[in-house]
């Protein structure tokens, strides 16, 4: 038997919703705590399964910690022990692969269980790897686990291929404690990179250029430990801009930064949504059929490839036809087929995806393949006729603190189900 969400289409999102800490900056931050020898205590941290997952992830190498309070995590590596990350774990959240880079800056020595991919990709880490050899590291890759070696790191310039965000991450956090000046170039601007450096200089870490492509590291000893405040996850806010859009409700959406959202904001205005700044949010509203706009995924500040599934969702009931083009990862399409199941005319090609809009979707079930497709499938069901069943609500639960409850807050009709997976 598999756990499903019920949803029952046809019920406007009115209201107020509060966003959470984001997961993507959460993770990193998580992981940077194994670079001070005593505790760190971050605030407004998600409760999502990818957090609980990494909690037993540092917990197996010799790290405390405990929860403080709903959303305040404290993590304390002074008892860190173990330089391993099993593959169990990492298999079931490859952001596991963000512990390589602290353990070698502090440890001299990592073994991490080698990513695999995953459904949208190939998601491979040979420029975190190249990365680290380049500050001294010896690199081995034996029977699925990435050997690390290094008895001092060397400050160099690394050039990335891509800009890639986990990969800019960890060698941020290797190179802490290198000798002299380490140079990232082409490093990923995400607002989560950005927030990982405002701790680590926050711990006494001696960086500049966080939010452009070139990104300067000058070693220090050792680093202190803090407080910090985890950003708000402009993934999960943009899902409910999108949500409130989608239902043509009026929802305020709080403790967004607007700045994250810029791409996503300037094309739900193109598609003739409404958005007015309020408090420390974004008023959403919408009454008209979305028009069709084309999209294309890009590194930030560009679209964000995290809410393309959602966005595709607006543009199946939009006026006339779009392109969505995903430039980031080879396979992020898994959910076409399932939005088609509801009534969507989309077709893929490539890397595009040319979406007729329809007057109306119709509720059926339907299967997640991923956390951001699972997310898109549960929205689809706000708006379908009748009984939409998303299916794999364990991959939506790895990312999102409390959807249902939230969606329901807002006025949708949507419960947790028990359905036999096998037909
Ligand atoms: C981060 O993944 C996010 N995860 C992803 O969010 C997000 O979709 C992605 O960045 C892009 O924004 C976390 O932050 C934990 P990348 P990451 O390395 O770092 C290629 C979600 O839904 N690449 O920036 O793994 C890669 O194949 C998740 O929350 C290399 O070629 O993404 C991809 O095409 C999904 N070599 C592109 O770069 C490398 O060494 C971007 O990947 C690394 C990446």
């Amino acid at each position: 038997m598999g756990r499903a969400y019920k949803v029952e289409g046809g019920w406007r999102l009115k209201g107020r919703v509060k966003v959470s800490g984001a997961k993507n900056a959460a993770l990193p931050l998580m992981a940077s705590s194994l670079l001070v020898e005593k505790p760190v205590v971050l605030e407004n941290i998600p409760r999502v399964r990818d957090v609980k997952t990494f909690s037993l992830l540092l917990e197996g190498m010799g790290v405390k910690y405990e929860w403080i309070s709903p959303s305040t995590l404290k993590l304390d590596a002074s008892t860190l022990k173990e330089v391993k990350a099993p593959h169990e774990l990492v298999r079931a959240m490859r952001a596991g692969i963000l512990v390589l880079g602290p353990l070698v800056g502090r440890m001299g020595e990592a073994q991490v269980s080698f990513p695999g991919g995953c459904a949208i990709g190939a998601r491979p880490v040979d420029q975190h790897l190249k990365g680290l050899e380049l500050l001294g590291a010896e690199i081995k890759v034996e029977r699925g686990y990435i050997y690390a070696k290094a008895k001092k790191l060397k400050g160099t310039r690394i050039y990335l291929d891509v800009p890639t965000v986990t990969g800019t991450e960890n060698l941020l956090m290797a190179s802490v404690f290198a000798e002299g000046e380490t140079v990232i170039e082409n490093a990923a601007l995400e607002p989560e990179v950005v927030d990982l450096v405002k701790a680590l200089k926050e711990m006494g870490a001696e960086i500049e250029g966080e939010g452009t492509p070139t990104i300067r590291v000058r070693g220090v000893k050792e680093l202190r430990p803090i407080t910090h405040r985890v950003i708000p996850d402009r993934i999960e806010g943009g899902t409910f801009l999108i949500a409130s859009a989608l239902t043509k409700g009026n929802v305020l959406v709080e403790d967004i930064e607007v700045g994250h959202l810029e791409a996503l904001i300037s094309k739900l205005e193109e598609a003739g949504v409404i958005l007015h700044k309020e408090n420390q949010g974004l008023r959403v509203s919408s009454y008209s059929r979305p028009k069709a706009v084309d999209v294309r995924t890009a590194p930030y500040p560009g679209f964000p490839t995290d809410l393309q599934p959602q966005f595709m969702v607006l543009m199946s009931l939009a006026q006339g036809l779009s392109v969505i083009t995903e430039t980031i990862f080879e396979n992020r399409f898994l959910h076409v087929n399932e939005l088609n199941r509801l009534g969507a005319k989309i077709k893929v090609q490539g890397q595009n995806a040319i979406i007729e809009g329809v007057p109306h979707l119709t509720g059926a079930p339907v299967m997640s393949t991923d956390l951001r497709a699972s997310a898109a499938l549960v929205l689809a069901g706000l708006v379908a006729e009748g009984e939409t069943l998303v299916g794999g609500i364990d991959h939506l639960e790895r990312g999102y603190d409390d959807f249902k409850g939230k969606l329901r807050e807002l006025g949708a009709r949507i419960e947790e189900v028990e359905i036999d997976e096998n037909h």
